[in-house]
């Protein structure tokens, strides 16, 4: 799509991207976290804004610049990420959620730092709550709800599952199996499976270019 073709396809809408990484934490000075950079969730949201949304971005710890004109919410863990998503889902028209929520945290938080004692140390983890899954189940007609999905396995039967799961109108999957895809990087080789049936496979490209694609089916679905 040219520059000028592309207009301001996204003009009077709100958009909400979740981004990054979460921390879980351990104690004050430790948590659990993942390698996610942030890279893909900042492209589309400076990406939909260059489309002439109104955009608020929500991000976990990452040390990227934050896009020009875009809102954003700074939280750590994935309990503030979902109280931030759930403030602001209702009045968005587009919802993406690109971070890499923690699947769980600790279920308890030492006050102090741990010392170390014995050979072998356990945590309790308990799951966390899946954002996207609470936001689809709210989801209304009107709105679009798009998921990513990292896999290393069965890619396209466990992505379709999660978007039937959680109620989206198309998933991202990130395939791990293409060297320079993932997280960390800045390629990314995606194939984007819509509610419709649809399944769009694209070549290993930038996280910008790849944000492209992605806002580009979400004007043709907007
Ligand atoms: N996600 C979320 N909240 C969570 C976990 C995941 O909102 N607690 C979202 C991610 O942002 C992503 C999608 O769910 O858009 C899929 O994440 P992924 O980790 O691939 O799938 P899970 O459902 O967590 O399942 P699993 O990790 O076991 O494959
Ligand atoms: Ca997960």
């Amino acid at each position: 799509v040219k520059f000028s073709e592309r207009g301001l396809a996204l003009s009077g809408k709100k958009a909400l991207v979740s981004a990054g990484p979460t921390y879980e934490a351990i104690d004050p000075v430790r948590f659990i976290g993942n390698h996610s950079s942030g890279k893909m969730g900042y492209a589309i949201a400076a990406q939909l804004k260059e489309l002439g949304a109104d955009v608020t971005l929500i991000s976990g710890p990452c040390a990227l610049k934050n896009p020009e004109g875009v809102l954003k919410i700074s939280v750590t863990s994935a309990a503030e990420m979902l109280v931030a998503c759930e403030e602001h889902f209702q009045a968005a028209d587009i919802v993406v959620m690109s971070a890499a929520v923690a699947d769980y945290t600790p279920i308890n938080v030492a006050t102090q730092k741990i010392k170390k004692k014995e050979n072998e140390f356990a945590i309790e983890l308990k799951k966390t709550v899946d954002i996207l899954a609470t936001l689809g189940a709210k989801k209304s007609e009107q709105q679009l709800l798009i998921g990513f999905a990292l896999e290393t396995n069965n890619e396209l039967e466990n992505a379709k599952d999660k978007l039937i799961r959680k109620n989206l109108d198309f998933i991202v999957l990130n395939s791990m199996q293409d060297k320079g895809a993932g997280f960390a990087t800045d390629t990314n080789k995606v194939t984007i499976i819509e509610r419709s049936g649809n399944i769009h496979e694209f070549s290993l490209k930038s996280k910008e270019e790849v944000a492209e694609d992605i806002c580009s089916i979400i004007v043709n679905l907007s």
